[in-house]
């Protein structure tokens, strides 16, 4: 199988607190891989710097055979796509972020196709001209999500998308990323959610900055 992610010998250090320590891990191409490990042990961490956002102390990343930091930023980002623990919309309405992943590949805004989208997480058109001011944190959520999926990356890191949604919307949720995992994207998933846990297939637990299993 094809490796997208080779981690090695990976720590990240701040001032003297050691946050990651000699990780190594490879993830396959396609795989919906899930990392779980208690609060604080660094998996935020991790899926930064995996993301390209912070970049490790020492070790290395590579990406489709590639160290990280030969990639040109704005293309990384356009391959591999981060939806943050803390999703936050910009602008003044729910259209500016989602007008975004259009305007940075200057193509034309495609309001049905954001309106497939939004239904797809359970959100009707009229969301389009909403004011950021006025989505729910579990809209928000579910906006910045298919902020990062118009255009779908080649990896998706997802980390705890899912913590502030209802049963049904979580349901929705995974059965959206199920289908683009099928279709080949690669998902890297951090959740503390039992059900999402004991669903998960290939699991690597990160405990006090390290891969224990
Ligand atoms: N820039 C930083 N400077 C100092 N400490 C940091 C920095 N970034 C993260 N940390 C610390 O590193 C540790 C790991 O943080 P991280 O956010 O990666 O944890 P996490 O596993 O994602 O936790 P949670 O499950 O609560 O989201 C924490 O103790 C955090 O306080
Ligand atoms: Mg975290």
């Amino acid at each position: 199988m094809e490796k997208i992610f080779e981690v090695k010998n990976l720590s990240y250090q701040v001032g003297d607190k050691k946050i990651l320590k000699d990780i190594n891990l490879e993830i396959e191409k396609g795989k919906y891989v899930t990392f779980v490990g208690p609060s604080g042990s660094g998996k935020s961490t991790l899926m930064r710097i995996l993301a390209s956002m912070i970049t490790a102390t020492s070790g290395e990343v590579r990406f489709d055979g590639k160290k990280i930091e030969t990639y040109e930023p704005t293309n990384y980002r356009q391959r591999v796509s981060y939806a943050f623990q803390q999703p936050t919309l910009f602008g003044k309405s729910i259209r500016d972020n989602l007008e975004f992943p259009f305007e940075v590949r200057n193509s034309n805004f495609d309001e049905e196709k954001v309106i497939d989208y939004l239904k797809m997480v359970n959100l009707d058109a009229s969301y389009i001209d909403k004011s950021v001011n006025d989505v729910s944190g579990g809209e928000k959520q579910r906006i910045a999500l298919i902020r990062n999926l118009l255009f779908p990356p080649e990896v998706l890191i997802t980390d705890e998308v899912t913590a502030g949604l209802d049963v049904e919307n979580k349901r929705i949720v995974h059965k959206m990323l199920q289908e683009f995992n099928q279709q080949g994207l690669t998902i890297l998933r951090v959740t503390h959610d039992e059900s999402e846990i004991s669903a998960s297939h290939d699991k690597i637990t990160i405990k006090n900055g390290e891969v224990i299993s």
